[in-house]
């Protein structure tokens, strides 16, 4: 069964730092976390960047579209892949990769992130876990690069969870730890996934989970949830 770890910070330590940014991984590791989840998506130049919604308003105050913009006017402390790759190399960070693409580029923001990750992602590292909410960016990725591992995000699950990760050819599940019910986790476990939750940010919340089963809990606070844990 495809092995993670107990904790991963999500968008590197979200609770401490600006998400998704270089600053954001180096907290999550100052703070003992050993992966980071990061969101993937392309600029309109394809340059895959670090970033987490379709426009820059929110984490960047600049009410443009990623999917507008070309790589050499997105702010500087927007990352690359290839920068975070790097600065994972660094600290010796683990990732979940997730696709995100901008509407209409699933296919195309998978094929790109996982031609990244075989030219640029250390040998010496774990190898990375990709996910994405969407199949077709998961479809796309293991139609390319079958080797990386693939973990369906379902926010909701339903009865029809395992027709969808059996399409994809998906080992693990990514879903919510707020909806997440106890009969469900043990049938994902019992049908062999590995099975991670987010975004879990309470210590007794992680705790509880895993006692349901969890094997990976993303959290934005990775030293809250480790603590809870250990
Ligand atoms: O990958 C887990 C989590 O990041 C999925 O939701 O919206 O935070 O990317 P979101
Ligand atoms: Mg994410």
């Amino acid at each position: 069964m495809l092995q993670l770890p107990k904790v991963i910070g999500h968008r590197g330590a979200a609770a401490y730092a600006p998400e998704n940014t270089l600053a954001s991984f180096r907290e999550a590791s100052r703070r003992g976390a050993t992966w980071v989840e990061i969101d993937v998506k392309l600029t309109r130049d394809g340059v895959p960047i670090v970033m987490h919604d379709a426009s820059l308003r929110r984490t960047m105050g600049i009410d443009r579209l990623v999917a507008e913009m070309p790589r050499a006017e997105l702010p500087a402390d927007v990352p690359t892949l290839e920068q975070s790759i790097a600065c994972f190399a660094e600290l010796g960070l683990g990732c979940n990769v997730e696709i995100k693409p901008c509407e209409g580029r699933e296919r195309e923001t998978a094929r790109v992130t996982v031609e990244t990750l075989r030219r640029a992602w250390p040998a010496r590292l774990p190898p990375p876990l990709l996910s994405s909410f969407k199949d077709a960016s998961l479809a796309a990725a293991r139609d390319v690069a079958p080797e990386f591992d693939r973990a369906l995000l379902i926010d909701d699950l339903q009865d029809g969870w395992r027709s969808r990760t059996d399409a994809v050819g998906a080992v693990g599940v990514n879903t919510s730890g707020k909806r997440l019910t106890a009969p469900r986790a043990v049938e994902i476990r019992a049908a062999g996934f590995a099975l991670s939750v987010y975004t879990i940010n309470d210590g007794a919340v992680a705790k509880a989970l895993v006692g349901m089963g969890v094997h990976c809990v993303i959290t934005d606070a990775p030293d809250v949830i480790l603590a809870a844990l250990n």
